[in-house]
């Protein structure tokens, strides 16, 4: 049985507490930490954990109890020191997205984590889904042959009060706007699918929250070897219509899924009706896959309980999670510096560092109001986006 606790009692810790309790013949949840403790008192109550004992300081947690795992579930900007914190201290990390806000803090983690040898997850639930699989099930069957474009539609919606929270909205505790904390989910999508591209050109703007210091909106150029890709990263578009759009040599594929293939007459010209054999061939790789037994948080969080058990790295660790911050410190860099940039990023790179993004960001505007919590559930595993449309989160 494995002794867990949760670090920072806000909105998102009940998908991992909920997570827990439903895996409760494997781990036992006995203490929750937040700086506001009441809300850890809260938080007991509601999830009726008797039993768990409750810490205002990160530090008294980890002397006084003997911890397995942690989930850190914390605003970014408190990633790196808590997820260190718990690593020094022998005890497994499970860390939120986005890892930390720069690359400098990733690599702080990685460190503690090698010295720890404990492990260290990075929360990217939305690969977990039956049809993010099949995705990369179809890619990884080289079936489409080389890809010319993939379309990454990150588009999410939130309203101005959204970055009344007070660590939203600004570089220093956020982090970042939606590329950063919104499109880290397709983000790592899309290097999980594709790969790193080897460059990488963009715009930002702050379109319709003027309460904000951040980018609500931001398009991104990835070039990979021959093909490009596009990324949208949104907090202004209605609906929601999230989308990954995959277009290879043979054929292009989707998600949602849907799956089209061309063929050419003598002239080059498309032929009537497409290429059916092409088609499905790739709805049977697709139909080859299992369902999941459990998606979304609750299968990562099944992954690395069962990773601890076996000794073996967890599926998403946390070089992942740190190749979606290069990715997305690297399209700020091209937006405020206004050139392309070319990846891997040095760590003499003045990006590289936590604190160039706070000194050298636009304030698009200024933030205006900041409070503790905002009444309202949150949408996690497929309900922020219409049904069956997009990853969710953030
Ligand atoms: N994976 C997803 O889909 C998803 C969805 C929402 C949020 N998130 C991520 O989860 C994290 C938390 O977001 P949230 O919406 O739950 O925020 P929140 O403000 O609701 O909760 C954060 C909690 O952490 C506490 N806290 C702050 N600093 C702390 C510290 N040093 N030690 C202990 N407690 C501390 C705060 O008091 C607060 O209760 C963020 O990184 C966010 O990006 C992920």
């Amino acid at each position: 049985m494995l002794h867990v606790a949760v670090i920072g009692t806000g909105s998102i810790s009940d998908v991992h507490l909920r997570a827990y309790l439903d895996a409760a013949d494997e781990v036992r949840v006995v203490a929750l930490a937040d700086v506001t403790v009441e809300k850890a008192n809260a938080k007991r109550e509601e999830f009726g954990l008797r039993e768990a004992r409750t810490y205002a300081d990160v530090g008294e947690l980890l002397a006084a109890e003997d911890l397995d795992l942690v989930s850190v579930t914390t605003p970014p900007s408190a990633h790196r020191p808590v997820a260190v914190q718990a690593l020094e201290a022998g005890v497994h990390v499970i860390v939120e997205k986005p890892m930390a806000p720069s690359l400098e803090d990733c690599d702080a983690m990685l460190e503690a984590q090698r010295r720890s040898r404990k492990l260290l997850s990075v929360i990217a639930q939305n690969r977990f889904r039956d049809e993010m699989m099949q995705l990369k099930a179809v890619l990884d069957s080289g079936k489409l042959g080389s890809i010319s474009h993939t379309r990454i539609a990150s588009e999410w919606w939130r309203g101005r009060s959204y970055y009344d929270l007070w660590w939203r909205g600004t570089w220093a505790s956020e982090g970042g706007g939606c590329t950063l904390n919104h499109a880290i989910h397709h983000i790592d999508l899309a290097l999980w699918l594709l790969g790193a591209p080897s460059a990488v050109a963009a715009m930002m703007t702050n379109a319709q929250h003027d309460n904000a210091e951040v980018e609500d909106l931001s398009v991104a150029i990835l070039q990979y070897e021959r093909g490009l890709a596009e990324l949208t990263s949104s907090v202004v578009h209605h609906g929601q219509r999230q989308e990954i759009v995959i277009q290879g040599e043979r054929a292009r594929v989707s998600q949602p899924w849907d799956v089209t293939a061309e063929t050419a007459l003598p002239n080059g010209f498309p032929a009537q009706g497409g290429d059916p054999d092409v088609v499905a061939d790739l709805e049977e790789v697709a139909a080859g896959l299992a369902p999941l037994t459990h998606t979304g948080h609750a299968a990562q969080l099944r992954d690395v309980i069962a990773a601890i058990g076996e000794g073996r790295p967890p599926l998403i660790d946390g070089n992942d999670g740190r190749r979606a911050i290069e990715l997305v410190t690297a399209i700020y860099q091209a937006t405020i510096e206004r050139r392309t940039i070319d990846l891997p990023l040095p760590p003499d790179d003045p990006y590289y560092r936590a604190g160039t993004l706070v000194q050298r960001a636009p304030h698009f505007f200024e933030k205006t109001a900041s409070v503790g919590a905002l009444d309202g559930d949150i949408s996690v595993g497929g309900t922020d986006a219409p049904a069956g449309v997009g990853p969710a989160g953030a």
